[in-house]
This record gives structure tokens, C-alpha cells and sequence, in this order.
């Protein structure tokens, strides 16, 4: 039974048994607060008593395991545990998931990841330590194209495999597709990563690569369109708002299905370097939330 629960909220054993305090001290608090109510209010024990101190115990519930949630470590969990149980018995409208996906994917719990990059890495940085302790996902793998990309460090420090791919096997052979289905990768993510993902990896992968990009596609997107070139073009255009686009990947540059938009002023006396400064803020607050829930639709045990 724990192993099923472990597995359904994808927590491990110590998640587990804070999960499983906070429901019983919640509970016990739920109890104990709803009598002293009922007590104050000096009703006699009938059908009345009854409905008002089911009502009383629906009521409090939640706010009594998210509080004790609270102490135990444990807010994430039970914020989107009550938030699905509104939504099902219909009191909370549950959010929209922002990702649209299929999926089909193997037998593991956790969903494994490959960092595709070319440069610097701040992404792959970011998306890194956001999982670190996931119970969830796993990144398995950094592929790259440039052996003096910073990504290749970040991914010696944190102890993941690398891979520097070569050109011709990449475009002209079988796209590196092994090596993935090797670490039984179930997502790729390109984290600026420059060159076109090749037509074999893209069906091999469908709708499950996903890039971010600079700006809001279609606009500023394309060969070519990469790094500061995307932020001079808005400058130049007097663009009053800029952004970043999260998308499926295709057979053409940045044109997969949008799965996220989140846009952001371009101000007086921006540089391309002051906006590049504001779009990495908004890429790093935003890219991890969209892989998990990509994962979670690919490793839906959670309903
Ligand atoms: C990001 O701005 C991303 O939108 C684009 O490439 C850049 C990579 O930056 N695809 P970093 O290497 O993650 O800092």
C-alpha cells in the first residue's frame, strides 16, 4: 500500500510519512476545532447538529491540513492535493494546465530528462538544481554540440553524463536517438541549443521535445534568431513588450505548437543585454514549471 501511495503522489518514503502526520494531525485538529465550535454554539444533538458540523468539518479540513502542512514541509503537496479535491467534488475551478500533450512513455516512475544545449547553460543550470531533489524526474543526460560550452561543465559539476555530438552523425545518421532510448529518456529539452533537431529525433520524439525561445514566437523566431540578434531585433522594431515562447518542436525552427507565452515590458533605454537580463529572469521562472507538468502528463499517476 505505501509503495502504490509512494508511487501515485510521487513522493519518497520520508514525503510519505510527513504526508501521512499531516493528514492525522489535521484530522485531529479538524475534530477537535469543529466540537469546540459546535460546543460554543449550544445546539441540541439533532439533524441540525449534524448538518452544521459536517459542514463545520468541510470547511475547516482543508485549512487545517494546509496550516499543519506548513510545518511538516509539506505545502506544495497539499495545495495541489486540496486544489484537485475542490476541483473534483466542484468548489475550486482547477488550474489549466498549460501544457497540451499525447503521451506515451516507459515503465519507470520518474520521468527522464535530456538537456540538449550549446552555450552558456544558465537554463540547464536553472532546470538542474530545480529538480535536484525531485522524486519525480530525473535529468539523465546533457547532449551538446560545443565542446567548449559552459553546459559541459555545469554537467561534470553536478555529476550528469555528457555527450558533445558530431554533425554528420547528428544530421545524416540516426540523430543520437540510441543514446536516448539508452537512459530510457522520455523528455528532451533544448536549453539553447542551436542547431535544428533533425527529422529522425523529431518523429522519434514527438511532442516530446520541447524549446525555449526569446521572444514571442512567431515574431523574432528562425534561423539565425538566437541570443542577442532576437533582443536587437525587438529593440530596433520599438517593440513595447518582448518575452519568451515554450513550444513542441518540429521539423522547422521555432514553429511547434506554443505550449507557454509569458511576456514582459521593453522599457526606455533597454539595451539587448538589459532585455536579455529580464527574458532569462522570466525563462528561469517559468521553463521548470512547464517540464513538470509535461511529466506529470507522461507519468500520470497522480488521478
Ligand atoms: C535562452 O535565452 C533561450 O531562450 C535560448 O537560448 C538561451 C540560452 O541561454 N533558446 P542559457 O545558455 O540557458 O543561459
Amino acid at each position: 500500500m505505501f509503495k502504490n501511495l509512494k508511487q501515485k503522489w510521487k513522493v519518497n518514503g520520508l514525503q510519505l510519512a510527513l504526508i501521512i502526520c499531516t493528514f492525522a494531525i489535521g484530522g485531529s485538529l479538524t475534530g477537535f476545532t469543529a466540537k469546540k465550535i459546535m460546543n460554543g454554539l449550544a445546539i441540541e444533538h439533532d439533524w441540525l447538529w449534524t448538518i452544521i458540523y459536517i459542514l463545520l468539518i468541510t470547511i475547516i479540513w482543508p485549512l487545517a491540513v494546509i496550516v499543519i502542512s506548513v510545518f511538516f514541509g509539506q505545502f506544495h503537496f497539499f495545495s495541489g492535493y486540496v486544489r484537485r479535491l475542490g476541483g473534483k467534488v466542484g468548489l475550486v475551478r482547477s488550474r489549466k494546465s498549460v501544457v497540451d500533450g499525447p503521451l506515451t512513455t516507459n515503465d519507470s516512475p520518474l520521468t527522464h530528462i535530456a538537456i540538449f544545449a550549446s552555450g552558456a547553460g544558465s537554463n540547464a543550470q536553472n532546470i538542474v538544481d530545480h529538480f535536484k531533489n525531485s522524486a519525480s524526474i530525473k535529468i539523465d543526460l546533457v547532449i551538446c554540440n560545443k565542446p567548449d560550452a559552459g553546459v559541459l561543465e555545469i554537467a561534470r559539476k553536478e555529476n550528469i553524463p555528457s555527450i558533445i555530438i558530431e554533425k554528420e552523425r547528428f544530421f545524416s545518421g540516426d540523430g543520437y536517438i540510441n543514446e536516448l532510448r539508452e537512459k530510457a529518456i522520455d523528455l528532451v529539452v533544448l536549453a539553447g541549443f542551436l542547431w535544428k533537431i533533425p527529422d529522425i529525433l523529431v518523429n522519434a520524439y514527438r511532442k516530446r521535445i520541447i524549446n525555449i525561445h526569446p521572444a514571442l514566437l512567431p515574431k523574432y523566431g528562425g534561423k539565425g534568431m538566437y541570443g542577442s540578434k532576437v533582443h536587437e531585433a525587438v529593440l530596433s522594431a520599438n517593440e513595447k513588450e518582448s518575452g519568451i515562447t515554450i513550444h513542441y518542436v518540429d521539423e522547422h525552427y521555432d514553429n511547434g505548437d506554443i505550449i507557454l507565452q509569458v511576456k514582459c515590458p521593453v522599457l526606455e533605454g533597454d539595451t539587448p543585454e538589459i532585455l536579455a537580463y529580464r527574458i532569462h529572469a522570466l525563462e528561469h521562472a517559468n521553463y521548470p514549471v512547464v517540464i513538470e507538468e509535461l511529466a506529470s502528463k507522461l507519468k500520470d499517476f497522480t488521478t
